[in-house]
């Protein structure tokens, strides 16, 4: 059978279309072959997104779906410093890999704990909380945040996206106790005027007192009666 030349062998030239040596880099892509080539990325994409960033999210409806993006160092130290001298249960809504709840113990908010889908942030979490000398005192429950009662916690931290916020703010106004307070990362809540903010820019948190803002929400529905 006759043999080409290799490109960069001595005596290679390229050729013309249809003369061996042509198409060395391979056959080109034909519509079959993207379609299957597309199919694969889209594939491997969602095992990405199934397998690692949201297991445990089956239940959970795609637009209430918030993934990992954890806390800066500087936003847990604001979010904490916005808690301050509170007390009572504290807990943190998607607690991804335990970094807020750990700091919450350490700073004497007790009982602390979090609330995580994800089976592998939930691990890294009880890793955290067992180096640094927490395990059995600091909790990460494998529960879905919209369907835990939070009738009786104090301080609330949620560092989510800001379209789930207007349902949580929902959530938080029917179930919290006039003394909670709620602290926001990243994104604040549109509706609810903060007592006190912390930061710039998207180290800013804000920290929302439940019997102030039920108060504005009730008059300013009642605003709008008259
Ligand atoms: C933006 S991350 C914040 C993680 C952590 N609070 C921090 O600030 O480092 C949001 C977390 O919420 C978790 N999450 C999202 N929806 C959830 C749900 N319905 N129930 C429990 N956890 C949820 C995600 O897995 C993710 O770890």
């Amino acid at each position: 059978m006759e043999r080409g030349w290799e490109p960069g062998e001595p005596g290679w030239e390229p050729g013309e279309p249809g003369q061996l040596g042509w198409q060395r880099g391979g056959p080109a892509l034909g519509g079959r072959d993207l379609l299957a080539l597309a199919v694969a990325s889209g594939a491997a994409a969602w095992a990405t997104w199934a397998v690692v960033l949201m297991p445990g999210f089956r239940r959970v409806p795609l637009r209430l779906q918030v993934p990992y993006q954890p806390s800066s160092p500087r936003q847990v130290a604001n979010a904490l410093t916005l808690l301050r001298g509170r007390a009572g249960k504290t807990v943190d809504l998607g607690s991804g890999d335990g970094r807020l709840v750990v700091e919450a113990y350490k700073q004497g908010l007790r009982p602390a704990l979090g609330y995580e889908l994800n089976p592998w942030l939930l691990c890294l979490a009880n890793y955290r909380a067992w180096r640094a000398g927490y395990h059995g005192k600091v909790s990460f429950l494998k529960k879905d945040l919209w369907k835990v009662d939070l009738s009786d916690c104090n301080n609330v931290i949620v560092f989510l996206a800001p379209s789930v916020k207007p349902l949580l703010a929902t959530k938080l106004l029917a179930e919290l106790p006039d003394g909670a307070r709620v602290v926001a990362g990243r994104f604040p809540f549109a509706s609810w005027t903060p007592s006190s903010t912390l930061g710039q820019g998207l180290e800013q948190v804000w920290a929302y007192d439940m019997k102030e803002v039920r108060r504005a929400v009730q008059s300013s529905a009642q605003g709008s009666l008259v």
